[in-house]
Order: C-alpha cells, then sequence, then structure tokens
C-alpha cells in the first residue's frame, strides 16, 4: 500500500461530500445501517471512520443525543466541519485514528458505528479497534459495522459500479492483502476505494478475540426491485451479487 488512507480520501474528499444519496453504497448499504440503528432517540454514539459526517449526521437528525465523528483524514473531517459550521446540528468531529482511542471515557457510549472502515486495516488492527470499541461501549451497548461482503472482489468484474482488483488474490491466501478498487456515484463519478481482504470468520474471531461474547446479527446486503427499478443501467450488473455485510452485537 504505496498510498497511506488518510492521502487516498485526502486527494477524493471532495467527491465523498454529499448531503443525499449519491453513491452505490448509499442506496446499497447506507439506508440498512441507518435502520439498524433504531431506536437512536437520545443515544450517544461515536462514529468511527465518519468520513464528511454523512450518517453522523442521518443520526443526529434522527434524535441522538449526541454524536462524535472520529477520521483519520483532515479533508473529510474539514468536510465535515464545514457542513456542521453551515448547517449546525451539534455534532463533535474531531482528526483522529480508530486505533488510538485513549481520549474516551470507559463506557461512554451506547452506540458505536463503524460503515466501511475496517476495509482500510489488517485483521490485528481491526482486532485492536474492536476491544477499544468494546471498552468505550458501555455494558448492553451495541456496536454496528458495514464492510464490503469478502466474496465480492471474486465475484465482480472490474467494471463499474463497483470493484476491487484481486489481482489474482486467493480467497484464504489473500488475507490482509490490499485489494484497491473504485466505486461509482449515480451522476458517473467514481471514487477509489480501499479493501484489505478479510474472510468471513476473520470477522467473527476478531470480535471474539476483542471480548465481544454475543452473537453477531449479520446481513449480506445486495441490490433490492427498488434499486434495479428507479436506475437499471446503474444496478444491473450487480444484480444477485452480494455487495457488503453488516454486523450487528451487543457488548
Ligand atoms: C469508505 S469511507 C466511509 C466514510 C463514512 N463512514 C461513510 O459511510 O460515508 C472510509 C473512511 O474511513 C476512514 N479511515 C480509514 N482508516 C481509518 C482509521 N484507521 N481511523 C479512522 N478513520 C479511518 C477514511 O479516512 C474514510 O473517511
Amino acid at each position: 500500500m504505496n498510498e497511506t488512507n488518510a492521502e487516498l480520501y485526502n486527494r477524493s474528499a471532495s467527491d465523498w461530500q454529499r448531503t443525499e444519496p449519491i453513491l452505490l453504497s448509499d442506496f446499497t448499504a447506507r439506508p440498512f445501517v441507518l435502520s439498524w440503528c433504531e431506536p437512536i432517540e437520545g443515544q450517544r454514539v461515536l462514529d468511527l471512520g465518519c468520513g464528511e459526517g454523512y450518517i453522523a449526521r442521518q443520526l443526529k437528525k434522527r434524535g441522538a443525543a449526541h454524536v462524535e465523528g472520529i477520521d483519520i483524514t483532515p479533508e473529510m473531517i474539514a468536510g465535515a466541519i464545514a457542513t456542521e459550521q453551515a448547517d449546525p446540528l451539534g455534532i463533535h468531529y474531531q482528526v483522529g485514528d480508530a486505533s488510538q482511542l485513549s481520549g474516551l471515557d470507559d463506557q461512554e457510549f451506547d452506540l458505536v458505528i463503524a460503515v466501511f472502515l475496517f476495509n482500510y486495516v489488517d485483521r490485528e488492527q481491526m482486532t485492536s479497534i474492536m476491544k477499544k470499541v468494546l471498552r468505550i461501549l458501555r455494558r448492553e451497548g451495541r456496536f454496528i459495522f458495514s464492510v464490503p461482503h469478502p466474496c465480492f472482489a471474486f465475484l465482480h468484474e472490474e467494471q463499474p459500479p463497483f470493484y476491487f482488483q484481486r489481482n489474482g488474490a486467493g480467497y484464504f491466501s489473500g488475507r490482509d492483502e490490499v485489494f484497491e478498487g473504485r466505486i461509482w456515484r449515480r451522476d458517473g463519478t467514481d471514487v477509489p476505494v480501499r479493501c484489505v481482504h478479510k474472510t468471513l470468520d476473520d470477522y467473527f474471531n476478531s470480535l471474539a478475540a476483542a471480548g465481544f461474547t454475543a452473537l453477531p446479527a449479520i446481513r449480506e446486503l445486495y441490490p433490492q426491485p427498488e434499486h434495479l427499478e428507479m436506475d437499471p443501467d446503474f444496478f444491473a450488473s450487480l444484480e444477485d451479487k452480494p455487495l457488503h455485510l453488516a454486523f450487528n452485537i451487543v457488548s
């Protein structure tokens, strides 16, 4: 990985700035993650890898009592703060590494979310972040995260509107290898994304190694009939393919 994650996102930050769904995953993943965050009224929430605040804003608007966002990329946080200043919701953002959460208190949050964060770190870093999440969640708090489906890179060719380039890497032997990729917006703009490859059981093993003991709920996310009806040209090549995986676990 020559370019760091922060460098990758610093150069593409403006293409992520949005107030309505534009990216493929704004349709195929984020609405589901948001629905899983309910009931959100009165909750104290941490959004890890919050980007420019797309999800953080929606959670605050839906009634969360307190929302904090942390992201490693200065330009993404600058975008989040600019939107907050233009339309204040009371969300706190800071530049930070999800693996360095020492400034946060034990059991400070009711809900921690990480929407497409773990595809930017390897298995060891993921376990380390999950341990920190467990420390800052109150007892019986919730941890909800989404990642690219582990099979997606093996099922879809390198073509719009979403792909990861695995360069011949194997499903098991390719663990922790970096698959560079692109995801498209419906207006035709494509943005760079990255997936540090993990297998399905890596997520379960990391949660267990981090100290989570409950069984997570998981959902495989894929284009729904309403997506195909709304914009068949955009979604059709992904029909019947698993794009993302969402996890929901109680601490
Ligand atoms: C695909 S974007 C998703 C942004 C946001 N969660 C959303 O759903 O719109 C991934 C984000 O993870 C951030 N990121 C990557 N590694 C990180 C780390 N170690 N700590 C915090 N943020 C990180 C990137 O800067 C980027 O903003």
